[in-house]
């Protein structure tokens, strides 16, 4: 026995230690993949396991081929979107300097941070706000025109079947018209209140303007292709006709994805804090759309779209801020008249 250790005592011990430095490890691991050694361990009985949507890592792109070298370039371009088509473009210059990423993060592969999950799977669908079918094509351009504050890709240039083939490439394997649990974004609730922008400073002073600037405008890379931190309002940020100046697509991204690195397991920000920030940042300047050709049924306006004219009678400020709960209560009790 003595001999045994003399001989054995030091590997054993390494041994040991190893196992003891890696069990937590292999235990946090389980969020990311299946982990079927586990399985029965009372982890598991506490915690349903993870059903959420995950994207699939871009490593995973199928090697050379033609096909995979396009998947290959939409991911580039999804995530360097500046580099290509920004300011300084090596493509074009049809776009603000944003990156898709900055807003579908993960370049649309993170559960509710506004991911591609359910993109492929839902479209061609019937869109209210340009009242016809739209297809992904469509929906692309809309973000390039709006978000990107620029101008549409050609449904034939290349950029645009590259980031059509990427998106077709992460949506392989979701139900068609299904959208599983953990795509796009989780809505928030909304509150009993108006969300307040003079509070929603103070969120913004606390949580936001070490990396987007006291003055929003974001921080540029050392080259000036792009930002390292984007900017939320003013010349360079998306227009008013974004996705982002609804106080609720807005609230529903911070609150589980920023500040940054934050996710839905673990947000930062309370409800109030998310509404009351969106309601800062929304009312700061920005570039203007022209949409009077959106929502040629106004009765079809999201509650929180913010400008008129709408088919009840609350005020452009009431749907722009809230209290929604009035509203939303008034169009229910509307449909449900209805013969
Ligand atoms: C400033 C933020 C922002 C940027 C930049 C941006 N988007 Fe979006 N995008 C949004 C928001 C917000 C939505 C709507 C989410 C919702 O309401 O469910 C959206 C929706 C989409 C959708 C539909 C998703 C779905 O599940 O229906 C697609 C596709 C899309 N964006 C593609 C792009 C592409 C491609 C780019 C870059 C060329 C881009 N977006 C840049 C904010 C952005
Ligand atoms: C630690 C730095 C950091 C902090 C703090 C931070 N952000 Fe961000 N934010 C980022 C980065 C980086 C991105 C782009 C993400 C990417 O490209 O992957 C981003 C993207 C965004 C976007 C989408 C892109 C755009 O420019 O419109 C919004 C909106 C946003 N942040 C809002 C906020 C708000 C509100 C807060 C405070 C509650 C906040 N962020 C705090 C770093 C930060």
């Amino acid at each position: 026995m003595k001999h045994f250790f003399r001989e054995y005592g030091f590997p054993l011990a390494l041994f040991l230690v190893t196992v003891i430095a890696f069990l937590p490890e292999c235990r946090s691991g389980r969020d990311n993949q299946p982990d079927t050694h586990l399985a029965n361990t009372e982890n598991e009985a506490s915690e349903p396991p993870d059903t959420m949507w995950h994207g699939k890592n871009k490593q995973l792109i199928p090697g050379a081929r033609d096909t995979g070298n396009l998947i290959w370039y939409g991911e580039q371009l999804i995530e360097r979107t500046s580099y290509y088509l920004g300011p300084k473009g090596t493509v074009a210059q049809i776009t603000n300097g944003l990156n898709c990423q900055n807003c579908h993060l993960g370049a649309g592969t993170l559960p509710y941070g506004n991911n591609f999950g359910k993109v492929y799977a839902t479209y061609p669908q019937y869109r209210a706000r340009s009242n016809k079918i739209q297809t992904i094509y469509d929906r692309i351009n809309g973000c390039l025109e709006r978000s990107m504050n620029g101008t549409t890709l050609d449904t034939n240039a290349r950029e645009m079947k590259a980031i059509y083939a990427y998106m077709r490439w992460l949506g392989e394997g979701v139900p068609k018209g299904k959208a599983g649990s953990g795509t796009g974004m989780m809505k928030l609730p909304y509150l009993d209140r108006a969300a307040d922008p003079v509070r929603g400073k103070a969120v913004f002073v606390a949580n936001c303007q070490t990396c987007h600037g006291a003055d929003g405008q974001g921080q540029l890379n050392g080259e000036g292709t792009g930002y390292t931190y984007p900017p939320l309002w003013g010349p360079h940020s998306y227009n008013d006709g974004a996705g982002m100046t609804r106080l609720g697509s807005f609230a529903s991204f911070v609150k589980n994805n920023m500040p940054f690195g934050t996710t839905y397991h673990a947000p930062r920000l309370t409800d109030e804090q998310a509404w009351d920030v969106a309601a800062y940042v929304d009312s700061q300047p920005r570039p203007h759309k022209d949409q009077r050709a959106d929502w040629a049924d106004p009765e079809k306006k999201p509650i929180d779209y913010p400008f008129g004219p709408y088919t009840d009678s609350f005020s452009e400020k009431q749907h722009k801020y809230g209290p929604f709960k009035p509203i939303k209560a008034a169009h229910e009790h509307k449909t449900h008249l209805q013969p």
